[in-house]
Formats: structure tokens, C-alpha cells, sequence
């Protein structure tokens, strides 16, 4: 065979690998920092529980967990960046609105099936977006933020 394509797809130990977190990925924001390392322990508990085959109410518990804190996150992330004047605010805040829109819908998913059903591929997603988003997007604005309160404390 010239094309296996299952040689392609990640491998459900890889899938459900944790999520490391370093202080490479501080923010430079209180607030901000303890909610992704906080975000990072929740997913980091869902992707064990789900390697683990816990039955789906623990499952659909610790899922409920990880939505209700990024909701909260992202309403705590765009406070700080609306009040410090971020110029993109508007289109982090679109993307915001995106991800927590697939994250409620993946969700649904994944807790929608029985505990055997648990498909490796919705797991995948909510580990690259968790890496993607908190490790990586919110990054972008980590420059200005701390130009910024250079600026305001006039160093
Ligand atoms: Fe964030
Ligand atoms: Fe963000």
C-alpha cells in the first residue's frame, strides 16, 4: 500500500499526552497567568480521565469545569486587554467567541456518547486548542500588554 493513512493520524497516547506548562508561557498578567495554569490543570485532568475511560459523568463534570472557566477566562482576558487599549481587541475577542463555541459543541459530543465511545480525535481537539490558544494566540498580546505597564509606570 503507497498511502496508509492511519500512519498519519497521531497515537491516542500522544493524544492524551499532558499539556506541559512553563513559565515560558507566563503572560505577565496575575489574573491572567493563574487562569491559564489553572486551565491547563482542568484540561490537563480531562485528557486523564479520558485516557482513563472514566464513565461520562465524571467525564461530562470535569468538561462542565473546563467550560465554565474559560467562559470566565475569556471574559477576564477581554476586560484586561479592552482596559490597557489592545488594538485587537476585537478580533481575539471573535476568536474567543469561536473557540467556546466548538468547545461547548465538541463537548456535547464527547459527553454525548458512552464511556467506551470516547473518540481520541475530539479529545485531540480540545488539547490543541487549550496548547493553541492559551500557549500560542494569547501570546501575541503579552508584548503589548507589558509595554504597556512599562509605559504606565513610566520606566
Ligand atoms: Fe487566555
Ligand atoms: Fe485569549
Amino acid at each position: 500500500m503507497l498511502y496508509d493513512e492511519s500512519r498519519w493520524k497521531p497515537m491516542i497516547s500522544e493524544i492524551l499526552e499532558p499539556i506541559v506548562w512553563t513559565n515560558a508561557h507566563l503572560i505577565g498578567n496575575k489574573a491572567i497567568d493563574d487562569d491559564h495554569r489553572k486551565l491547563v490543570l482542568l484540561f490537563n485532568e480531562l485528557l486523564a480521565v479520558c485516557s482513563a475511560g472514566a464513565d461520562s459523568a465524571i467525564i461530562g463534570r470535569t468538561l462542565e469545569a473546563a467550560i465554565t472557566l474559560t467562559r470566565e477566562h475569556f471574559n477576564r482576558e477581554e476586560d484586561v486587554l479592552q482596559a490597557s487599549g489592545y488594538p485587537r481587541l476585537q478580533a481575539h475577542r471573535q476568536e474567543h467567541q469561536v473557540l467556546l463555541k466548538q468547545l461547548v459543541a465538541f463537548g456535547a459530543q464527547l459527553t454525548g456518547g458512552a464511556p467506551m465511545s470516547v473518540d481520541p480525535n475530539v479529545v485531540g481537539f480540545l488539547r490543541e486548542w487549550a496548547i493553541r490558544h492559551i500557549l500560542g494566540h494569547d501570546r501575541e498580546y503579552a508584548a503589548y500588554l507589558q509595554q504597556n505597564s512599562l509605559e504606565e509606570s513610566g520606566i
